[in-house]
């Protein structure tokens, strides 16, 4: 007696993008009305000139939605047609009902398989492994892969260290069937060992047990070791992104665009140098006025490439995505 097994698609793609992003826009001027540094430094250190705050009470769920639907409907597909919601973030502010169900019941896929991805920056990247495993193992059909994050819950705008850098956002795609390859091999991992780069200053545990206790403890928030965790970026994630080139077969001068995740232009700059991404290639850089939205990063930047234009519906696209883990991955895949 053996158990049957299921099988899905052959392969599968990105059907359409989508995207919101805050009305907000904010300045350098204006972060450093609270950080001590300057328009200046900000511009020429990350490349960063404004980023977007979401307004007071916009949750991540209120960004991934509008986001969401846009997909869906250039997709053309309806709220049924979704097997499956999948939301990459680290800024939900409740520990359950996931984001992702949240999101399904709001866009009326109420019956959809829902969970959250907490892989930071590397979020999307993820996403976009699972649900093509998903679809051609035929788990789902449609998959709503949304990455959205609301980092200005868990920055300590006086840090400046960080500060600086994030924003605001949610981009969405939806991945479905293809009778070709439209996803190539995800090479992804993590440097666990080093987790300490990244993190939330505080549990939340702690900082109720410390406010009990009659503290007045600080909001808890992210710090990170920048200029380790640029290293790390600019030397360990090249070799990563030129290994999904090689699983996929693709030269890098067939590519039509490079879309790295957006956190500091310089590390997007010192990667294409590396990779010897040619000048025809278009590269991504969103971050300029968008920041670093973390997991709405790279799907941002590649609804902007796509529907501004900037490469041909088909072109390829080599994706990569890193940060709070250590965790990393990174595909080719055939744009919308
Ligand atoms: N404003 C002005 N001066 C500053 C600031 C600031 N905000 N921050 C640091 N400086 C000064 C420092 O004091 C130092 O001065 P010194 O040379 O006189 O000592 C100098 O500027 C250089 O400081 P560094 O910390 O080395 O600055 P760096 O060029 O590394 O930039 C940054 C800092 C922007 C944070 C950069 O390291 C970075 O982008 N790191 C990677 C971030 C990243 O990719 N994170 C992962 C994704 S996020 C996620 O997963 C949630």
């Amino acid at each position: 007696m053996s158990i049957s097994s299921r099988r899905g698609a052959e392969y599968a793609r990105i059907l359409a993008t989508g995207s919101r992003r805050p009305d907000r826009v904010v300045t350098n001027d204006e972060i450093c009305q609270v950080l001590d540094s300057s328009d200046q430094w900000i511009r020429e250190r990350t490349g960063i000139i404004t980023r977007r705050f979401a307004a007071p009470g916009e949750t991540i769920v209120d960004l991934a939605v509008p986001a969401a639907q846009q997909a869906m409907e250039r997709a053309g597909l309806a709220p049924a047609d979704i097997d499956a919601v999948i939301v990459a973030t680290i800024t939900h502010m409740i520990s359950t009902p996931s984001a992702a169900s949240m999101v399904a019941a709001r866009i009326g896929a109420g019956k959809a398989v829902t969970f959250d991805l907490s892989t930071a920056c590397a979020g999307f990247s993820h996403g976009v492994s699972v649900a093509n495993d998903m679809i051609r193992g035929g788990s789902a059909r449609h998959v709503l892969l949304i990455g959205v994050d609301r980092m200005t819950d868990v920055i300590d705008p006086a840090d400046r260290g960080s500060a600086m850098i994030f924003g605001d956002g949610a981009g969405a795609a939806v991945i479905g069937p293809s009778d070709t390859p439209g996803i190539g091999p995800t090479i992804w991992g993590s440097d666990a060992d080093q987790w300490q780069a990244l993190h939330q200053t505080q549990s939340w545990t702690d900082y109720r047990d410390e406010r009990d206790a009659g503290g007045t403890p600080p909001w808890p928030v992210l710090t990170m070791m920048g200029p380790k965790i640029f290293r790390w970026a600019v030397w360990e994630m090249a070799p990563v992104a030129r290994k999904a080139l090689e699983a996929a077969e693709v030269d890098v001068a067939d590519l039509a665009a490079f879309i790295p995740h957006q956190a500091n232009a310089r590390i997007i700059d010192q990667m294409a140098k590396q990779l010897k991404i040619p000048d025809h290639v278009v590269v991504a850089r969103d971050v300029i006025d968008a920041g670093n939205t973390t997991g709405g990063s790279i799907p941002l930047a590649m609804d902007r490439v796509v529907t501004e234009g900037q490469v041909p519906s088909g072109g390829l696209a080599l994706l990569i995505g890193f940060g709070a883990g250590l965790s990393y991955s990174a595909q080719v895949v055939e744009l919308p």
